[in-house]
């Protein structure tokens, strides 16, 4: 333990449940937990008030239709996002309250928007989509980095009424070109390039190899953020942004749409190598997101939030975008590294806005560590109220450092776990209310029910380890997969009675009823807090000529979580050696894009195997983890665990 842990340690000291300050609690939004109970026996009526948060054109005829596994909420409800999150806020005084604070990576190259600017900029995006001939219910794809018009264009296509789906910077053409053809989008907006670490990315070539292999793409919208002079504009298909919207009217009449007409689709990673379409719709959305987002953040007017997420993933459409701008929040978004141009750039960000809640992930937590308190410690924190964290469990130790380093031992912690499919969090302390344990998402949030079962669908006792499920419909849960319906019953309906989640998580209760979410219990690696399959990776590498087989299992891994091994037999006639394994971690790069690289690729003239052929992971996991393998006896080649074992060991 170094010195700085054992000061943590010592403070800490016999402390595994933090109270919130008094103070807070007495200032905090909800205090009462009267709440859990008031919420369980009135669910509808709970959800009813917090849609009437909203400004809706037409109220609904029913709070919730549930038709098992299908949900229908705000049932005829009329309403229209993009109103909700700018339009209404301007009506109601706040046009010149700040609505995006946006800090470029280069320093001090930033933008800012009021209510007001922010209302007129989506109107001109949304008039320059509509004279490009989108309409209501095309799917427009966004190809973007963390920029302004990513926040413009979500809100721009909900105005009109054309659901977006939008891939992540990071992509590699061949994802997007998956994506974009699965959704049969016909525009895209994407960009010149963005600045990450200093250096140019040149997004717009990885945007031209996408398009070589779609044939629906009709038009490409481009936001010259670099302002490049090699792009090379096809004539009739590609159109700059500024020039597309410099004309435009500011006045766009907003769409009146059902509550549950598609708001989004979102492509996440599944246990097979075809991403699923994750679809979102309006009504129920909107509600679950901004309510989620002003208990757990405990939201006040002159708030200051930031999300460290991408717009590309669920943490950023709902935290970034719908639920802060939904609440009249002011949201700031950051385009780059925390390590550009130093590793303090996070806090110094903090210190300069005075940013209030802060929303970010355990692994960037982890990597803030390892790079020392003096980073933190050189800025004043003390703007900070709430701190938030996603995406994957955060160890205890990283969590007393949040507390201790970053909120100065003050600051509430909410740890929400929640998925790309459940839209918004859905286990999380409020922080107004909630002891909070390190390492645990505390309770689930008022009204829900969560469980632990076994692979029988017995509900388990205290501290036992299995399955987590969710057992009663929430206005954000997904509902559908796009163009798959089948697989959206088959993947989250079925593994129980059809009315039980399943979340593809393994979790146990503990004695007091806190929930401890462990991770994915499927082939779905969670690194860095992105979700990403090994079916997916497995495919890339059989791709390669000289791979005959491939396995990928998570190795955990002190920053990142998890990081990915890939095992691979090889073609005969092929030879192991450094430069192909390099060369096998840049093809998968290529494929998925750099997240998806393996951190090492092992080289094996077999893979353990069931009788039946197939590849046993749990076994390489278990090596990878340093554990025993387990039981052998079923495998058709128990000679290779040990010969494995040796590999990974030097
Ligand atoms: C994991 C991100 C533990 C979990 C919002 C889940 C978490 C997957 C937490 C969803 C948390 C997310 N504690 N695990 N607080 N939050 N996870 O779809 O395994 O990118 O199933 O959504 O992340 O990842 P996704």
């Amino acid at each position: 333990m170094t010195e700085e842990e054992s000061h943590i340690e010592s403070r800490m000291e016999g402390k595994d449940i933090y109270s919130p300050p008094e103070e807070f609690k007495e200032q905090a939004n909800v205090n009462d937990p009267e709440i859990y109970k008031y919420a369980e026996e009135n669910y509808e009526e709970f959800w009813a008030d917090l849609a009437e948060r909203l400004d809706w054109y037409e109220k609904w005829d029913e709070v919730l239709k549930w038709d098992p596994p299908h949900a229908e909420w705000f049932v005829n409800g009329k309403l229209n996002a993009a109103y909700n999150c700018v339009d209404r806020h301007v009506e109601n005084g706040k046009g010149d309250k700040k609505a995006l604070i946006w800090e470029g990576e280069p320093m001090d190259e930033t933008k800012e928007y009021t209510f007001s600017e922010l209302k007129d900029e989506v109107s001109k995006f949304a008039n320059g989509l509509k004279e490009l001939g989108v309409k209501k219910g095309d799917i427009v794809t966004f190809y973007l980095p963390m920029i302004p018009e990513l926040a413009i264009g979500l809100l721009a296509c909900a105005r009109i009424g054309a659901p977006h789906s939008v891939v992540f910077g990071g992509f590699s053409p061949s994802a997007l070109k998956e994506r974009i053809n699965d959704a049969e989008s016909k525009f895209l907006v994407t960009a010149d390039g963005y600045y990450r670490r200093g250096k140019v990315i040149n997004m717009w070539e990885n945007a031209e190899e996408a398009l070589e292999g779609t044939s629906n793409v009709e038009k490409v919208i481009a936001v010259e953020r670099i302002g490049r002079d090699d792009v090379e504009y096809e004539e009739g298909r590609d159109v700059v942004y500024e020039d597309l919207v410099k004309d435009q009217s500011k006045e766009c009449e907003p769409e009146k749409m059902d509550a549950e007409d598609m708001l989004f689709l979102m492509y996440t990673s599944g246990t097979t190598g075809k991403p699923k379409g994750v679809v979102h719709t309006t009504g129920g959305y909107l509600t679950g997101t901004s309510a989620t987002h002003n208990y757990v953040f405990d939201i006040k007017d002159d708030d200051i939030y930031w999300c460290t997420a991408d717009i590309g993933w669920i943490t950023g459409h709902s935290y970034i975008v719908y639920g802060p701008l939904a609440n009249g929040t002011t949201t700031l978004m950051y385009e780059g590294a925390p390590d550009t141009p130093t590793k303090d750039r996070f806090w110094q960000i903090i210190e300069k806005y005075d940013v209030t809640k802060l929303y970010t992930a355990p692994t960037a937590i982890r990597l803030f560590m390892k790079w020392g308190r003096e980073y933190p410690d050189k800025h004043d924190l003390s703007s900070l109220k709430v701190l938030g964290s996603v995406g994957e469990p955060i160890n205890p130790k990283a969590w007393k450092w949040y507390h201790e380093v970053i909120g100065g031992g003050e600051c509430p912690i909410v740890d929400t776990w929640w998925q790309t499919e459940t839209g918004m969090m859905l286990i999380t302390p409020l922080p107004g209310i909630t002891d909070l344990k390190p390492g645990s998402a505390t309770h689930p949030f008022p009204g829900l029910k969560a469980d632990i079962y076994d692979a029988a669908g017995n509900s388990l006792e205290a501290n036992q380890g299995g399955y987590l499920v969710i057992k009663r419909p929430w206005p954000s849960m997904l509902r559908t997969l796009y163009k798959e319906p089948e697989r959206y019953v088959e993947t989250y309906w079925s593994e129980y009675e059809n009315d039980i989640y399943f979340a593809g998580d393994g979790a146990r209760i503990d004695e007091d009823g806190y929930f401890w979410v462990v991770g994915r219990i499927d082939d779905v690696l969670n690194v860095a807090g992105h979700r990403l399959s090994t079916m997916e990776m497995e495919s890339a590498l059989v791709d390669h000529e000289a791979v005959a087989e491939a396995a990928v299992v998570g190795k955990p891994d002190e920053v990142k979580g998890q990081v990915p091994i890939a095992y691979v037999i090889l073609e005969s006639g092929r030879e192991a050696s450094d430069e192909l394994a390099s060369e096998l971690r840049a093809h998968v790069g290529n494929i998925i894009g750099p997240i998806g690289k393996p951190a090492a690729v092992r080289f094996t003239r077999d893979l353990p195997k069931t009788r039946s052929g197939k590849i046993m992971r749990r076994i390489l996991k278990k090596l990878e983890k340093g554990e025993s393998a387990g039981d052998t006896s079923t495998l058709r080649n128990p000679d290779i665990v040990e010969e494995i074992r040796e590999m990974v060991e030097e």
